[in-house]
């Protein structure tokens, strides 16, 4: 299998939700469109978006938020946050997540931001520890109770 990672276009935002429209998952396809339409004119301004390819295929995505209105979560400077990683349920555990993070953490360090964070749901056990596996604790309880923010330090390496 040969993936391709590369960042997607403000236009694209329907190819995100083409992850989710293959999946069948109806209930979600709705709210991801609306968050993908407003997430993605904000590409290289307020975050980057990274898509994972088969062919033409979309099958993960992953961004990066520069700034938020939680400042502690992403400044616009140092600390930026992980938003939105997902790879479709068919080539999961293959390892294209952790191509699309280790391409996250290689743009992060090349601006200078020396802090990642992240929002997961209190109960998605399978992202927490991967997020614990790549160097992320307990930061502090979500803005949503259902979730916790993690941080992680990109110190020198
Ligand atoms: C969570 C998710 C993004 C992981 O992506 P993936 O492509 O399936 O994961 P990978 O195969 O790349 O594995 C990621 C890493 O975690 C490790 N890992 C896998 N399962 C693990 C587990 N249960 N505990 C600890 N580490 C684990 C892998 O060995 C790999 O390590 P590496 O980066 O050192 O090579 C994917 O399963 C997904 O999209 N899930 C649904 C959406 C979701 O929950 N997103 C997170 C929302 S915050």
């Amino acid at each position: 299998m040969d993936i391709f990672i590369r960042q997607a276009r403000p236009a694209e935002w329907d190819k995100l939700v083409d992850i989710y429209r293959r999946e069948n998952i109806k209930s979600e396809l709705e709210l991801v469109a609306k968050h993908a339409q407003k997430e993605f004119p904000e590409i290289g301004t307020k975050r980057l978006i990274w898509f994972a390819e088969e062919g033409s295929l979309v099958i993960g995505a992953i961004q990066l938020v520069l700034k938020s209105e939680q400042v502690d979560l992403a400044n616009g400077q140092t600390t930026a946050m992980i938003h939105h990683l997902r790879i479709a349920q068919d080539y999961q555990t293959t390892g294209i997540g952790s191509l699309l993070n280790k391409t996250v953490e290689q743009e992060a360090r090349l601006r200078g931001i020396k802090t990642l964070t992240l929002e997961v749901e209190k109960i998605n056990h399978k992202a927490r520890e991967i997020y614990k596996h790549w160097g992320y604790r307990y930061f502090r309880a979500g803005k949503d109770p259902a979730e916790i923010v993690m941080i992680k330090s990109l110190g020198n390496n």
